[in-house]
């Protein structure tokens, strides 16, 4: 029994059971493609209004999957939808949705003082081997786990909107995250199809690292006058070859979100003028435009 002993030890650890805090954009996205591989999924939000909107845009998202997938065959589009959904729970009870989890992936709002109020609770609820993830988008792990006993069992996974169509993850190691933890957090990027690269625990890792200035930047320049915004996301799209221009781009990740990122950079930068606060962000947001979203951004959508 020695044996099986010291071979079970060596097995790599398997994910089965993922449960998914916030079930905004991300959120929803991080439970669908993880139900896409057959994963146990149990998504949790502070109310069942947020529940109702996440499982109907997964079943839409499944939708525009499935007919991809199995073009000429309604049937198995459908079979493919429904079979899907129903590896998916949800609930707003966070203590009873961790209990049975391999892996916590956290996707609330990126502010770090609610981020960790919920880590500390996290800790209390789950498995003493469950591995903990925040899907941060600027913060630094080592701020929001900064309470955690247990930080080798904490990485980050930041996953791309829309999680169903960006084939990138970064799986982030601060410090004292354990070789173990990263090892399950690349297979388990694998495991639902994902690319992935290794990240330190540097605010905005790679891509937001890069991409967040240009976006702030873009800001700055319809700030200032010296182009439209409009002129800009042409510009953009037609000379540097993205799919979206940043305006349109931030509408797609969300003006509140893309706030307190600003927000966060401010206070950990203040000197650095690209994160002051911009009155064109800060206006929308107050007014409630949110982006897609919320129906309107920049720009409106029906
Ligand atoms: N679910 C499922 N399928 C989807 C989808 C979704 N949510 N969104 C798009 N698709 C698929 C559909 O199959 C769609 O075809 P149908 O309309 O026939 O169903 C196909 O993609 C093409 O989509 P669209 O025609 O609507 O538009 P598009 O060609 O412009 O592609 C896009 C959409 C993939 C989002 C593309 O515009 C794009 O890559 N945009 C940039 C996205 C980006 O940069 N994301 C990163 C943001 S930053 C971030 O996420 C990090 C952070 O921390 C803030
Ligand atoms: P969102 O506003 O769409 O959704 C956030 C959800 O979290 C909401 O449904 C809200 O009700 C819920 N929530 C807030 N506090 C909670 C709590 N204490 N307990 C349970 N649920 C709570 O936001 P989003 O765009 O999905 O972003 C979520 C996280 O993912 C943020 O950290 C963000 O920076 C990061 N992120 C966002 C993007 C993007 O493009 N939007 C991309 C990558 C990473």
């Amino acid at each position: 029994s020695n044996r099986l002993l010291s071979t079970s030890k060596v097995l790599q650890k398997q994910v089965q059971n993922v449960t998914i805090i916030g079930a905004g954009l991300m959120g929803s996205g991080i439970a669908q493609v993880s139900a896409q591989s057959k994963l146990n999924v149990v998504l949790v939000d502070q109310n069942d209004a947020a529940l109702q909107k996440a499982t109907k845009g997964i079943h839409s998202s499944l939708a525009r999957v499935a007919k991809k997938k199995f073009a000429e065959d309604a049937a198995a589009q459908n079979k493919f939808v429904e079979g899907t959904t129903k590896y998916i729970k949800t609930t707003t009870n966070i203590n009873e949705g961790v209990k049975d989890a391999d892996l916590v992936i956290e996707a609330i709002v990126e502010n770090i003082d609610v981020k960790r109020k919920l880590f500390a609770e996290l800790e209390k609820n789950v498995k003493s081997d469950a591995i903990l993830t925040t899907n941060t988008s600027s913060l630094k792990l080592s701020d929001i786990g900064l309470n955690l006993k247990n930080k080798q069992n904490f990485g980050g996974l930041h996953f791309f909107n829309p999680v169903p169509m960006m084939k990138l993850l970064e799986v982030v190691r601060h410090a004292e995250t354990s070789d173990d933890t990263f090892k399950t957090l690349n297979d388990y990027g694998k495991a639902i199809g994902k690319t992935t690269v290794a990240c330190k625990d540097t605010p905005g890792f790679i891509v937001n690292r890069l991409l967040v200035p240009y976006m702030f930047e873009a800001l700055r320049m319809v700030e200032r006058g010296d182009a439209t915004m409009e002129d800009v996301d042409i510009a953009m799209k037609l000379g540097a070859g993205y799919p979206m221009g940043p305006f349109e781009l931030t509408d797609y990740v969300g003006l509140d979100t893309s706030k307190f990122i600003m927000d966060g950079w401010h206070k950990a930068y203040p000197n650095e003028p690209l994160f002051k606060p911009s009155d064109l962000l800060s206006k929308k947001v107050a007014e409630g435009k949110l982006g897609r979203k919320s129906g309107e951004g920049f720009y409106k959508y029906t």
